[in-house]
């Protein structure tokens, strides 16, 4: 399912009880906040009820405490295999009972362990138009090409990194002497209003809620 630009009109989707969401971070968690802002300004009927973060710096963790959101670090160094991190993933977020679970900037390579526990509930937002650019450095990769149009992309997520279903898409232009930080900032600000509509589609996708 792929919703073309420009977007539908703002609409708030309605679910009872409020969705359950889980958020996954490594960076600076802007993502996630706009997701809390979305639940808390009643855009989406949802709470974020547990951010895990990958590293005790990643300054997701920062802004949990600030927006009073439970928040654990899985420290990918203490565990043995990227398969061992999952299952605490899974682990965690049973526990939180959690309805779908959102990549927010989760710069980990995923596993059959975190993508068959939750089946079409886990969403990941990346800074391009897939499937063009997959990877960590998509943004830089666009600037090296040279495209003249590039976006970022919400999507299910399959096993192969940075594939699945998309369910929301924004492009915005590259602008003359754009930077790595310049178009990033833009790419971001697109990000924060397509990934609560991305959470709205992929429950409404579930049955999870119906539109208000
Ligand atoms: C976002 O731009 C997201 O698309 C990207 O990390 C950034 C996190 O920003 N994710 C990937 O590149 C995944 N392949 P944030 O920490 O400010 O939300």
């Amino acid at each position: 399912m792929a919703v073309q630009w420009p977007l539908p009109p703002e609409h708030p989707i309605v679910t009872k009880p409020p969705l359950r969401l889980g958020v996954m971070a490594s960076g600076s968690g802007s993502n996630f906040e706009a997701l809390v802002q979305a639940c808390r300004s009643g855009q989406l009927s949802a709470e974020v009820s547990l951010l895990i973060v990958n590293k005790p710096e990643a300054g997701a963790l920062r802004r949990a405490e600030v927006l009073d959101v439970p928040a654990q670090v899985l420290d990918h160094r203490n565990y043995p295999s990227r398969e061992a991190l999952d299952r605490a993933l899974v682990t965690s977020f049973r526990a939180a009972q959690v309805d779908l679970v959102v990549m927010a900037g989760w710069m980990r390579i995923v596993t059959q362990e975190l993508i068959e526990a939750y089946p079409e509930r886990l969403i990941n937002i990346h800074p391009s138009l897939l499937p063009s650019f997959r990877g960590a450095k998509a943004i830089r990769q666009a600037l090296e090409a040279g495209v003249t149009l590039t976006g970022c992309t919400a999507h299910l997520v399959e096993l192969e990194v940075d594939t699945g279903p998309i369910l929301v898409q924004a492009a915005l232009p590259v602008l003359d002497g754009d930077s790595e930080a310049s178009l990033s900032e833009r790419i971001h600000q697109q990000e924060h209003r397509i990934l609560p509509l991305a959470v709205s589609l992929a429950a409404q996708r579930l049955g999870l809620c119906a539109q208000g």
